[in-house]
């Protein structure tokens, strides 16, 4: 097995699930990805920011540029192409993009001729407004666009400024094969659908994505069967609201099944759960199936119903905490994680301290915890005044991170002493001497490799020796 070290430039996280390792021994077939995907007479560098959808979508991006007879660098002072394929769920997020943008001017000043492409979330919320601000943007790719990359690069290099920010009701890009750029060769993305019809009132994506659509089962199904052919153990479903995928006569709970039955080896996740829309017959395919892990990343957003009901979120406090209880009911060790947002408009002490409560009672195992962020254009802009003063949302926040802290502390001690099966994902970040994998909860679990013969994609027992509130550590089980 061909064994190489690359190092891949990824961004911090915006949202949840994006924890990359920057630096990791890449195995198998995605190291053959990029093998074949590396320098070549035309090279594209490309930097990925938001969630895991938009990690995704850069490998359709990948998969159109390397048909375009692109290959990639990790320098992108040697890029012919250089893109950022960006987010806009708060402001910070679109900061970073600017000061990235100041940054690349360098780029062109060494090599007059490199294209600068925004895509993804911020290029669809800005459109050509981005080139207007920062002069260096030559290209705008909405995520819907990415089939037209050929003709808007081509266009580019000509020295026209090219924007496509069109949003299609029917894109699902099923027929593109991945380029698995920023894999780790064991674990993988599939995205399932896109966009989202939900319109909670504080969230940009539905006008940075469009209409929710769902992609045909048996594209996903096939993606699937390929990744398990070149490997893979595991593969997470995504979507914004997994659980309102439907297509023709295929629900998700369906959906989740005909993944989970491709192979007993080939662990299933998936991400996001709306609380509103979880439904038993979902809760009960995880059960059946030992390969579904037993975690659900079930955003909650705030404790107080009065919060929810200005979110728009469809759910109340009660019904929410019912829908924890069921899962529990049908799935007893199931663990359960979430997004939080502190400080949206009209939050009141009290409001927050009902968050708190709820913090304190759903014991989540892990979460996503934000202070609000007004976007432009979403109903809460619109209609509610942004009246919580930062420093007290940012007061709040720290309050819920804190506590959350405290219970994933908890959560993690309590596994001491007790043995769980890994899914080896590569070395750990700190040393070469050990392993590091997830277990069924997706808490990441650590252990020295000990002279052993075991590689990434091993399942391994493992028993937990030692815990703080984001890993584990312990000893492989002779
Ligand atoms: N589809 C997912 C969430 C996608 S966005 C869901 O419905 O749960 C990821 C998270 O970013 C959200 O769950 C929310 O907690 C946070 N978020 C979204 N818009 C935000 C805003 N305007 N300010 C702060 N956080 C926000
Ligand atoms: Fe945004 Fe709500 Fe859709 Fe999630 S469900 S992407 S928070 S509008
Ligand atoms: Fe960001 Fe777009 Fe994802 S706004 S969180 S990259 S869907």
């Amino acid at each position: 097995m061909n064994k190489g070290k690359i190092t891949q430039k990824v961004f911090v996280p915006e949202a949840p699930g994006l924890e990359k390792t920057i630096d990791e021994t890449r195995q198998g077939s995605a190291f053959e990805d990029l093998r074949q995907a590396g320098p070549k007479a035309r090279n594209a560098y490309i930097e990925t920011y938001g969630c895991q959808m938009n990690f995704s979508d850069t490998e359709i991006i990948a998969s159109v540029l390397t048909d375009m007879g692109y290959g990639f660098t990790q320098d992108e002072l040697t890029a012919d192409l250089v893109l950022l394929n960006t987010c806009a769920i708060r402001e910070n997020a679109e900061e970073k993009v600017w000061n990235r943008l100041k940054a690349l001017k360098r780029v062109k000043k060494t090599r007059p001729n490199t294209v600068v492409g925004v895509m993804g979330c911020m290029a669809e919320r800005l459109k050509a407004q981005l080139m207007d601000r920062e002069q260096l943007v030559d290209l705008v790719v909405g995520p819907d666009a990415y089939r037209d990359i050929p003709r808007l690069v081509e266009e580019a290099e000509t020295g026209q400024k090219s924007v496509n920010v069109l949003l299609s009701r029917e894109e699902t890009y099923a027929d593109i094969s991945p380029i698995r750029l920023n894999s780790n060769g064991v674990t993988s993305f599939i995205s399932i659908m896109r966009g989202c019809d939900n319109m909670c009132s504080f969230c940009v994506v539905p006008f940075t994505r469009g209409r929710e659509r769902s992609r045909d089962p048996e594209s996903i199904v096939n993606e699937a069967k390929e990744l398990v052919a070149q490997g893979y153990k595991e593969v997470t479903l995504l979507g914004q609201n997994v659980d309102s995928y439907h297509y023709e006569d295929t629900n998700f709970a369906q959906l989740l099944e005909k993944v989970a039955l491709i192979s007993p080896d080939l662990r299933v996740r998936f991400s996001t759960s709306h609380p509103k829309d979880i439904v038993d017959d979902v809760l009960h395919t995880m059960a059946k199936y030992e390969n579904i892990c037993n975690y659900i990343h079930l955003p909650v957003q705030s404790g107080s119903s009065r919060i929810l009901e200005v979110m728009r979120r469809g759910y109340s406090r009660e019904w929410y905490m019912n829908k924890v209880n069921r899962i529990r009911e049908i799935i007893p060790d199931c663990s359960i994680s979430t997004d939080i947002i502190t400080g949206f408009c009209s939050e009141t002490e009290e409001d927050h301290q009902e968050t708190l409560s709820m913090v304190e009672w759903a014991r989540y195992s892990m979460a996503f915890m934000f202070f609000y962020s007004e976007r432009p254009g979403t109903l809460a802009a619109r209609k509610y005044p942004d009246d919580v003063d930062l420093e007290i949302k940012k007061q709040r926040l720290a309050e819920v991170i804190e506590l959350q802290n405290r219970i994933q502390r908890e959560i993690s001690f309590a596994c001491i002493g007790k043995t769980c099966k890994v899914l080896i994902e590569g070395n750990s970040k700190r040393s070469q001497d050990d392993w590091c994998g997830r277990n069924d909860h997706n808490q990441m679990v650590i252990f020295p490799k000990n002279g052993s013969d075991l590689k990434p994609g091993d399942y391994v027992m493992v028993k937990i020796t030692e815990a703080t509130s984001i890993t584990l550590k312990g000893e492989v089980m002779a």
